[in-house]
């Protein structure tokens, strides 16, 4: 209610009470969105780029304190289950320790479900929006927000989802935007909209409300180099996974000096957003989500050491290897408990028989020889009975893949771990 009415009026106010700034004072705009859970970089490839640490850090350094405007499009996961919660919950909190101007409220935040959708808005510091859900006395989520010359909006393209989680009505794009424009215009600010959507939904937009002067979209892979108008409407983009942030200054009137800004090793670790990401990670542990993981009955495993015995070669080859550290190198960074992660730094994690612990199964930790071979204890009893499969050579693509393993190649690659 009170936020929204409030809202308008503060609204009127704003035009006078802005700071005692220059005309030609630059704003510095920056942009990200679409996390999809990659809170952090996964720390497979190099240089590894993105994550929430970083993000902090980048916020911070791409404009000056007090004249920097930080907006967040959502997306934060890319499912709802427990460990998507508590990203959420980490996610809003940094996003306030980072000062977010607004965060647009999308349909994975929504899918979490209303109570954490409330406390998400708690965490951020309310700054959740979005101009999809149609103002009431209930509703706790204001359409838009101003902050230094922008008055900032959010839709999204599932409107009827988040209306009927935050059990609001939902109301059109075209209605939302044009309340937008009409507040920027009674206020003399500069309307800028975060879309829940992909570009083509933003273009269309930017055609139809032709007062729009930057409208954010949802894109995969990076995002592009030069920036993208539609008559006057600029559009923007992060890309994909948190890799990304873009910077805009804001001069005269006018936006320029475009920026993709890639989170690469330049930017460091920001101390208060590493404490959230650690609270994060010991909820991960304390949870015991691992354990929780669901799993296939499969045939049993030896573990390493047993193939070793009789495979002597193989094994010193194999110890050599990075494949005989997998697991220590999740340890040494706190992601030995992630699902995220131990998956492709174990044996078998998939498997009713395979690795739940370094405690309870240290036989079947790091890459061990039946990660590639499959579960070979019946060959290890018995080895002239039961032959094991000679498919291990399809086995790397389950973890080397795109992301993780950009530079794989099976030649060069076994070369490295070559053993009979
Ligand atoms: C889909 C499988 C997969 C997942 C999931 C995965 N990794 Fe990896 N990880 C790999 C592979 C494969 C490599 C080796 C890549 C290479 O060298 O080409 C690797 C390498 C690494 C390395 C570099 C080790 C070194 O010393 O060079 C780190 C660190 C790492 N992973 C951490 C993580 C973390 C943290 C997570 C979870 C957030 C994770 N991994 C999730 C497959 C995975
Ligand atoms: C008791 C000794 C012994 C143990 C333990 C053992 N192997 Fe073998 N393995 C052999 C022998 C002997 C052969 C040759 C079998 C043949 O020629 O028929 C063999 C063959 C193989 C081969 C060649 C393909 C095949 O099956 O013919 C692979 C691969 C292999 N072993 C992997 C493993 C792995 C992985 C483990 C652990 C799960 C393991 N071995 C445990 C004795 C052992
Ligand atoms: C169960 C998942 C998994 C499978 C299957 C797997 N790898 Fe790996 N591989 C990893 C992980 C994880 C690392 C990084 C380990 C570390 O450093 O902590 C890695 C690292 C490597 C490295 C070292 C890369 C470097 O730059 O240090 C080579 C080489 C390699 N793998 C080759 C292979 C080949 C070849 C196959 C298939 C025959 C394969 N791997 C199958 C998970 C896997
Ligand atoms: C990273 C995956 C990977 C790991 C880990 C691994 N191997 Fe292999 N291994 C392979 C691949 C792939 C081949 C087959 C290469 C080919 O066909 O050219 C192979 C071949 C073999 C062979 C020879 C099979 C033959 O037909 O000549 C034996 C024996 C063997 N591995 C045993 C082991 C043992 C024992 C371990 C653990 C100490 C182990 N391997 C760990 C991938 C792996």
């Amino acid at each position: 209610v009170k936020i929204f009415s409030l809202g308008c009026l503060a609204l009127g106010l704003v035009a006078a009470l802005l700071p005692a700034s220059e005309p030609g004072d630059p704003y510095v705009l920056v942009l990200s969105g679409d996390t999809d859970g990659y809170l952090s970089p996964c720390g497979c490839t190099k240089p590894m780029s993105g994550g929430i640490r970083r993000r902090a850090d980048a916020v911070k350094r791409l404009g000056p304190e007090g004249r920097t405007v930080f907006i967040e499009n959502g997306g934060f996961v890319a499912a709802s289950g427990r460990q998507d919660e508590l990203k959420a919950e980490a996610l809003a909190e940094s996003l306030r320790l980072s000062d977010v101007s607004a965060i647009n409220l999308g349909p994975t935040e929504a899918k979490l479900g209303r109570g954490l959708v409330l406390s998400l808005q708690r965490l951020s510091g309310g700054a959740f929006v979005s101009g999809s859900l149609r103002p009431s006395p209930t509703n706790e989520v204001q359409p838009f927000t101003h902050r230094g010359p922008f008055l900032i909006g959010g839709i999204s393209q599932d409107a009827d989802l988040i209306a009927g989680v935050l059990q609001e009505a939902s109301q059109s794009h075209d209605q939302a935007i044009q309340s937008l424009l009409d507040h920027a215009r009674l206020a003399g600010l500069v309307p800028v909209l975060m879309v829940q959507g992909p570009k083509s939904l933003a273009a269309d937009l930017a055609r139809r409300h032709p007062g729009l002067r930057l409208v954010q979209y949802r894109s995969s892979g990076d995002p592009p180099t030069e920036p993208e108008r539609v008559g006057n409407t600029l559009l923007v983009t992060p890309g994909e996974n948190a890799k990304h942030v873009v910077r805009l200054v804001y001069r005269n009137g006018n936006f320029e000096g475009y920026l993709p800004v890639r989170l690469g090793p330049e930017y460091h670790d920001d101390p208060h957003a590493s404490r959230v990401y650690t609270r994060y990670q010991d909820r991960v542990r304390a949870e015991k989500l691992l354990d929780r993981l669901p799993r296939v009955q499969t045939a049993a495993f030896a573990g390493t050491e047993k193939c070793g015995s009789c495979h002597e070669d193989a094994y010193k080859t194999w110890k050599e290897s990075s494949h005989a550290k997998a697991l220590l190198t999740l340890e040494e960074d706190n992601h030995d408990a992630d699902p995220d992660c131990v998956g492709c730094h174990v044996v078998a994690l998939e498997s009713t028989e395979g690795f739940k612990s370094r405690l309870l199964t240290p036989h079947l930790t790091d890459v061990g020889c039946e990660s590639c071979h499959g579960p070979g204890l019946a060959h290890a009893l018995s080895p002239k009975e039961h032959a094991l499969p000679a498919n291990a050579p399809k086995s790397c693509a389950s973890c080397h893949t795109p992301a993780t393993s950009p530079n794989f190649d099976y030649e060069r690659y076994w070369q490295q771990i070559v053993h009979k």
